[in-house]
């Protein structure tokens, strides 16, 4: 495997901060995306705008936040809180993602990219896939629903990526939902905080 040293590299890069309490792969979580234990906001923060849900989405999907053996293609570490509008962390939040694979297809009968995960205590999230591909229509982008619990409203959106030459064409598109996304070797490491409006 060529790409092993370089994958190696990435989660070593990954800073060993504050995920223990999270339920996450032992290889690819230890060393983690740094976050502090509270987020860096103050007073009142905007909603995350809702997006459509799109026509793929499987219910009832895995429970697991590692979706690397699902496919190819570079490494996206997304990392970030779930929080109220008052800046206040969820613990337990929900956050249920699916997305193409690096063809750009679907996994409409299984579930393949997959896969559903609990924020820590501090509301802190963070799952590890492969980066979608493009598929007719659309820019990358990844599709989610997090809820504050398994009983509450959903707020189903999506996320991009910056430097998409496809954002510009894609009217669904929205700046607010960009990740910010830095390299490492191997893939991305990604942030998006999530605010619930309930
Ligand atoms: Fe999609």
């Amino acid at each position: 495997m060529s790409d092993a040293p370089s994958r190696r590299d990435l989660l070593a890069r990954l800073s060993a901060a504050g995920f223990a309490s999270l339920t996450l792969p032992a290889d690819a979580f230890a060393q983690s995306v740094e976050l502090p234990a509270t987020p860096a906001c103050e007073g009142h923060s905007t909603a995350t705008p809702r997006q459509t849900e799109g026509p793929f989405f499987t219910p009832s999907s895995p429970q697991r936040a590692d979706l690397r053996a699902d496919g190819e293609g570079a490494l996206l570490v997304l990392s970030g809180f779930v929080l109220t509008r008052q800046c206040r962390p969820i613990p337990g939040a929900l956050l249920d993602f699916w997305h193409a694979d690096a063809g750009g297809q679907y996994d409409n009968r299984g579930f393949r990219f997959r896969g559903h995960l609990f924020a820590d205590q501090q509301g802190r999230y963070q799952f590890i896939t492969r980066a979608p591909g493009l598929y007719t229509g659309r820019t990358r982008h990844l599709h989610v629903k997090v809820r504050a619990g398994t009983q509450s409203p959903a707020l189903t959106t999506q996320l991009y990526f910056p430097d998409e030459p496809g954002n510009r064409r894609d009217g669904l598109f929205d700046q607010k939902l960009l990740m910010s996304l830095r390299p490492g070797e191997g893939g991305q490491l990604g942030r998006f905080d999530f605010v619930l409006a309930a």
